[in-house]
């Protein structure tokens, strides 16, 4: 085996020098982690899931017009993507109340909220993701106005579009995280959705029972991590190859 150059290394991810200039391999690891790391462990077979759950919606979202980084699915654990610049905010779509607002604002779990709410985080595994607003985000220079109006409406497309599918397989997407990237053309630069959708950042939770699809079962020790998961790839239609 060749031995590719290790770009980035993150807590569920690992992204490699891709073989064309301009791309990546997204490695999807088995690793666990919640509260910025201090809880570990491993799932068996979660990346394999997240991978084909991920190439799944963003196969999707590019079917739609919504532009991202996913190229093609090499194999079980990694996809080929297109390089971009991540830039440093964590966008929070929240349908219904569940998680960190929760807790910040005192509101109890399972609420629907009166609309959609988006939030931003800057990025910072030092500092906990700490929730900023648009004047943040601008005067710091993580992203212009543009660019931050050009995020929203590609944000509130991507939340309409995964509430309707998700609806139609039975389960509610209560929240989820995305992150978006400059990708470089020339002079030419445009802000596409990258990173992973899958329930590693979305919590869903089935329509009928509210069980959860997702994280929460690890962050929360229920237990049937992986089964969950496998759930959800199945009522995609998409379950991976054994
Ligand atoms: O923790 P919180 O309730 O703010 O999370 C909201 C949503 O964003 C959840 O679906 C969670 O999985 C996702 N998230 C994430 N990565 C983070 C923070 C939140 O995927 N660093």
């Amino acid at each position: 085996m060749t031995r590719r150059r290790r770009v980035y290394e993150g807590k569920a991810k690992v992204l490699f020098e891709g073989p064309e200039p301009g791309t990546l391999v997204q490695y999807f690891k088995d690793d666990a982690t919640a509260f910025n790391g201090e809880k570990k462990s491993t799932v068996t077979g979660k990346g394999v899931l997240n991978n084909r759950i991920s190439e799944h919606l963003m196969t999707k979202l590019s079917d739609i017009g919504i532009h991202n980084h996913f190229i093609r699915r090499l194999n079980m654990r990694e996809q080929l993507i297109k390089e971009v610049d991540i830039i440093p905010v964590e966008v929070i779509v929240r349908n219904v109340a569940a998680g960190s607002i929760c807790k910040r604002l005192g509101i109890a779990e399972g609420t629907p909220l009166p609309r959609t709410i988006v939030e931003y985080c800057f990025k910072s595994d030092e500092l906990n993701d700490p929730i900023v607003s648009e004047e943040h985000i601008t005067a710091f220079g993580w992203a212009n106005p543009l660019e931050l109006d050009d995020i929203m409406s590609q944000t509130l497309r991507v939340n309409d579009f995964l509430l309707g599918l998700f609806t139609a397989i039975g389960i509610r997407l209560i929240d989820f995280k995305l992150e978006f990237g400059r990708l470089y053309d020339g002079e030419e630069v445009q802000i596409i959705l990258a990173d992973e959708i899958s329930p590693d950042n979305c919590r869903l939770w089935d329509a009928t029972t509210d069980k959860k699809l997702d994280k929460d079962r690890f962050r929360r020790d229920l237990g049937g991590v992986e089964d969950a998961y496998q759930e959800v790839a199945r009522r995609l239609g998409i379950m991976p190859e054994s």
